[in-house]
């Protein structure tokens, strides 16, 4: 056996060894930094690592402090040694025997700005403050504002589709897109995590414009959890396309794309 063989089979004898136990070291994965908007809320992604014997939620003391004053507990189970300003705001919402440590905080306040570090207490093992892997936390008092997706031209009697979209950080409380008009039927509403602690809720639109539409502008607001709010206005351009292809046929066909689209306007009405 030469020398890197020896040094292999040492190797993966080391990690048989220690590895029905567990291998890992204390390591935490936080989110870098996140900005919130205030009176919102904002949950925190966390997973953590720890050498030794896997725990129960129950076995497992999770404390998130602030990493300017390791004494400030921002979250603690016994919410007597939590400081005045965070009590009754934040919530381990990750469960720490699935090594999950993700923290919610509510109403988030402007002076809440702040590292916030993770820190495991195991009763009758160790402790350890995962004091590298702290999450920055800035505060927005600016409301994201909605982005509006949709074709350029509606035509009169054809379905046609708006998007508004708003990106935010609070999926236990997801922020309510409403349109200025439109009934339930013609809105569907998709929510997903984009990475990163932020979190898009996607609202569709969808309706048939009529000739009273031309002209119209169409609201999306978006209401954040805590009050705040904004909003994106499109004005929609509805042409009268079909109108005019029963008149007048031949000189409304130009060019062979828009000939294609209304004859499958008009088997679309005939059927
Ligand atoms: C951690 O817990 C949160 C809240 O329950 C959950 O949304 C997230 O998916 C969990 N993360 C992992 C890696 O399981
Ligand atoms: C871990 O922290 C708890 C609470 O602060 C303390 O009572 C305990 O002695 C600590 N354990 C060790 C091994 O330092």
């Amino acid at each position: 056996m030469d020398v890197l063989t020896r040094l292999v089979l040492y190797f993966f004898s080391l990690q048989a060894l220690c590895c029905p136990v567990s291998c890992a070291e204390w390591e935490a994965e936080v989110i870098k930094k996140i900005e919130v908007l205030t009176t919102s809320c904002v949950v925190i992604p966390c997973s953590f690592e720890y050498p030794g014997v896997q725990k129960s939620h129950s076995q497992l003391r999770g404390i998130w402090y602030s990493g300017n004053a390791r004494d400030k507990f921002i979250y603690h189970e016994d919410d007597t040694k939590i400081v005045e300003n965070f009590k009754g705001r934040t919530k381990m919402v990750g469960d720490l025997g699935s090594k999950n440590c993700t923290l919610e905080i509510v109403e988030f306040k402007n002076h809440d700005a702040g590292p916030y570090c993770f820190r495991i207490e195991i009763p009758g093992g160790e402790n350890f403050s995962y004091k590298d892997n702290c999450a920055q936390v800035f505060v927005t008092e600016k409301p994201e504002e909605p982005k509006l997706h949709y074709r350029e031209k509606a035509y009169e009697g054809s379905p046609y589709a708006i998007t508004c979209s708003v990106i935010h950080t609070c999926p236990s409380h997801m922020p309510e897109l409403t349109w200025s008009r439109g009934g339930k039927e013609e809105v569907t509403t998709h929510y997903k995590s984009i990475g990163e602690g932020k979190w898009e809720v996607q609202s569709l639109l969808t309706f048939v414009p009529n000739e009273h539409d031309d002209d119209a502008d169409i609201t999306c607001a978006a209401n954040f959890y805590g009050g705040m709010n904004s909003e994106s206005k499109m004005n929609l351009r509805v042409k009268r396309e079909l109108f005019y292809m029963y008149q007048n046929w031949g000189a409304s066909c130009f060019r062979q794309c828009e000939c294609v689209f209304k004859l499958e306007v008009i088997k679309h009405t005939v059927s």
